[in-house]
Formats: C-alpha cells, sequence, structure tokens
C-alpha cells in the first residue's frame, strides 16, 4: 500500500493542527511522545530490616571476597577487605537495576557506571553516586538497613 498526498490524506502534523493543536501545545504533543518511551526500570525501595543467612548455600558468594548476592532490591557484597557492604540495585545514571559488585567496587552493567564501598561515583556515569546501607553481623545474620 502506498499513500499519497491529496485532499483526503493528511500527515500527522496537518492531522494536529486540525485538531487545534499548534504552538506550544504541538510541542507538547510531539515531546510527551518522545517522553513516553524512557525505559527507567523501576527504583527498588531502601530495605528496612533485611536478613541474609551466611550458612545458607544460596549466599555462598559471601564466604568469597568480592563476592555478591542480590536481594530484594540490595546487593550483598563481602569487599576485597572481607567488609559486608550493601547498596541499592538501581545505578543513579538512567535508573537501570543493573548493579553488581566486582572485586573492590560497586559496577553497572547497563552503562559501566563505578561506584566505591561508600557509593560514592568513580566514573561520568557514576558521577551521582548511589545509596549504601548498613550492614550489621550477629552471628551468622547480616542484617541491612537503610
Ligand atoms: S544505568 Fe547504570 S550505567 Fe547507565
Amino acid at each position: 500500500m502506498s499513500f499519497t498526498k491529496n485532499a483526503n490524506n493528511i500527515d500527522r502534523h496537518q492531522f494536529l493542527r486540525k485538531l487545534g493543536f499548534g504552538g506550544a501545545s504541538l510541542a507538547a504533543v510531539y515531546f510527551g511522545a518522545h517522553l513516553q518511551s524512557c525505559t527507567n526500570d523501576r527504583v527498588t525501595p531502601a530495605p528496612t530490616n533485611l536478613t541474609v543467612d551466611l550458612t545458607a548455600s544460596g549466599n555462598a558468594a559471601l564466604k568469597t571476597n568480592g563476592g555478591y548476592i542480590i536481594k530484594d532490591g540490595v546487593v550483598i557484597a563481602r569487599s576485597n577487605t572481607g567488609a559486608y557492604i550493601a547498596a541499592t540495585l538501581t545505578c543513579s545514571h538512567e535508573g537501570k537495576n543493573q548493579i553488581t559488585y566486582q572485586t573492590d567496587h560497586f559496577y553497572c552493567t547497563a552503562h559501566g557506571a563505578k561506584y566505591d564501598n561508600t557509593g560514592k561515583g568513580l566514573n561520568s556515569e557514576g558521577k551521582n553516586g548511589i545509596a549504601v546501607y548498613t550492614t550489621t553481623l550477629t552471628g551468622n545474620i547480616l542484617t541491612i538497613t537503610a
């Protein structure tokens, strides 16, 4: 099927004009359509009282320095010095829930944002930093709180 312009066939701009859109309202229609294409993930909520049993097989990664798990929107890691640390799964760059942990820093797999163990950004993508949480170890139970 091909389209040719004739009296019964108008383009989108002309159609919107006929509906009464003009100037700023026409711009809002175009920009509004663009903004709807935003693909940010849902921001993960801060933990209130998240617990991790370090003896559970699913948490074995936390027995090794540089290992990490993801639970309830939180990245829980064992740093290169053996400290337990935690941060949000949501990156401050474009809101993707793709934060991981690599050896001694948090890393977003979407575009490469890097954050140190305190959440401070280490490159331009990570310049806004990420939220880190308090960890408390009692026996084999690690508790994470905002
Ligand atoms: S969303 Fe994380 S680096 Fe872009």
